[in-house]
C-alpha cells in the first residue's frame, strides 16, 4: 500500500504550496482535492448544469471526464482534453464552487475518486490536500495533520496571492472574497475539526521553509 500524508487547512492556511513542496521533496504524487471540486464546478457551467440541482450535479460528477495531474512539481487539470488548470482559479470559479462542494451525494462520488487516486498512484506514496482528507477520505492514513493559520495571516497570504501586495485595499478585497467563501463552505468547515490522531500545526507566525521544515519533521518521525 502507499505511504499516505493528508493534509487538511482552511482557505489561505498555505496547505497547498506546503504540500506540494514537501510531496516533491519526499518523490511523492500529490493531490489537490479542492481542485477536483473547482474542475466538477468549471465542468457544470461548461455544461449548463443547474449548481444547485443536487441530482444534476452528481450526475455531471459521475460522468466528467477529468484527469487530474499528481506531479508536485506541476498538476495539471484536465476535463475532457481541456487543461482546466488555470481557470479553475478564476473569481467565476471560486465564487461559486461552495454551492457544488454542498451537495452530499455529490461529495460521495468525489470522494470515491480520491481514494481511488490515493490507492493508485504512480509514486511510493502520496500527499493529498484539502479540508476533509484527515477525518472523511482518509482517516487511516499514515500521517494526518491539519494547517491553521489566524484570520490574518491566512487574509495576508491570499491578498499577496490574488491582489500582488497585501496592502488595505488588497486585503479588503481578499476579506470579501476568502470570509464569504469560508461562510458558505461552513457545511464543509465542520471538518476542519481537530480529531484524534490529527497533529495540528498553526502557521501564522511561520515562514514557508520552516513550515516545511515543520511537516516533514511530523512526516519523519
Ligand atoms: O485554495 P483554497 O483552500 O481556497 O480552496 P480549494 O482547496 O481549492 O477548495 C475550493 C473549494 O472546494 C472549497 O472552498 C470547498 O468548497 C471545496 N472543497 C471541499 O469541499 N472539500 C475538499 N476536500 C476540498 C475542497
Amino acid at each position: 500500500a502507499p505511504f499516505v500524508v493528508v493534509i487538511d487547512g482552511p482557505s489561505g492556511s498555505g496547505k497547498s504550496s506546503v504540500s506540494r513542496a514537501v510531496a516533491d521533496r519526499l518523490g511523492l504524487a500529490y493531490l489537490d482535492t479542492g481542485a477536483m471540486y473547482r474542475a466538477l464546478t468549471w465542468w457544470c457551467l461548461d455544461q449548463g448544469v443547474d449548481l444547485e440541482d443536487t441530482d444534476a450535479v452528481t450526475a455531471a460528477a459521475e460522468s466528467m471526464p477529468l484527469r487530474m495531474g499528481t506531479d508536485p512539481t506541476d498538476p495539471r487539470v484536465d476535463v475532457g482534453g481541456t487543461d482546466v488548470t488555470a481557470a479553475i482559479r478564476e473569481t467565476g470559479i471560486s465564487s461559486v464552487v461552495s454551492a457544488v462542494a454542498r451537495h452530499l451525494p455529490t461529495r460521495a462520488v468525489l470522494i470515491a475518486a480520491q481514494r481511488e487516486c490515493i490507492e493508485r498512484c504512480s509514486r511510493p506514496g502520496i500527499v493529498a490536500e484539502g479540508r476533509d482528507l484527515t477525518t472523511v477520505v482518509a482517516p487511516d492514513a499514515d500521517v494526518r495533520l491539519l494547517i491553521t493559520a489566524s484570520e490574518d495571516a491566512r487574509l495576508a497570504r491570499r491578498a499577496r496571492e490574488l491582489h500582488g501586495g497585501d496592502g488595505e485595499d488588497a486585503i479588503a478585497a481578499t476579506r470579501d472574497q476568502v470570509v464569504r467563501r469560508d461562510r458558505d463552505d461552513s457545511a464543509v468547515a465542520s471538518f476542519l475539526e481537530p480529531t484524534d490522531g490529527v497533529r495540528l500545526l498553526d502557521t501564522s507566525e511561520l515562514d514557508f521553509e520552516t513550515t516545511i521544515a515543520a511537516v516533514l519533521e511530523l512526516v519523519e518521525r
